[in-house]
């Protein structure tokens, strides 16, 4: 499997992130109807082709969006537990902790992580590429959450989008085994 020219730059930039065992585990746990991972990926792909299209720093967009939500647990189980903390809240701060433990973070992309709940989440976006994947990941999650109750066509799993996302995750996975 190849990817096409445009998708190897892209992969470039994250490979080390999508082969990384411990992040490959965000396939199991569910989030809006999908995996985390399929979530994060779309997440860091369309922030990566805005902030390149108008000259950002594309790199910390699509690394920071593929972090995001760096959390390996199951968001609905965990807040059934009283002691918990907000998981809208608290989050974003684990995701940069697991993050912390797994790469090497510049200040864009942990502001991108940290501030990515805004406004939910105290915080303003210090960046325009922290501001871009918060916008994005909003979009993303009310796409998501419509594929449970309907088969419309705004699903960009129908569109080239959602074809060229598989292909990488494929190829994330073909590269992990
Ligand atoms: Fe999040
Ligand atoms: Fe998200």
């Amino acid at each position: 499997m190849e990817l096409k020219p445009h998708d190897q730059d892209y992969w470039l930039l994250v490979e080390d992130i999508l082969t990384n065992e411990t992040f490959s585990q965000l396939i199991n746990y569910n989030h809006h109807h999908t995996s985390i991972m399929e979530h994060a990926l779309t997440v860091s792909y369309l922030s990566y082709l805005i902030c390149k299209k108008l000259n950002l720093d594309y790199v910390s967009g699509a690394r920071g969006g593929l972090l995001h939500d760096f959390f390996l647990y199951d968001w609905r189980e965990y807040k059934k537990q009283p002691h918990k903390k907000n998981h809208g809240l608290n989050h974003p701060k684990v995701a940069l902790a697991n993050s912390h433990q797994c790469f090497e973070l510049n200040k864009v992309e942990c502001d991108i992580i940290l501030k990515h709940m805004w406004p939910k989440a105290i915080g303003f976006p210090r960046y325009w590429e922290s501001a871009i994947v918060s916008f994005v990941d909003k979009y993303c999650a009310c796409n998501e959450f419509w594929i449970k109750f309907t088969s419309f066509a705004f699903s960009y799993r129908k569109t080239k989008l959602g074809s060229t996302l598989k292909k990488i995750s494929s190829f994330a996975m073909l590269q992990n085994h």
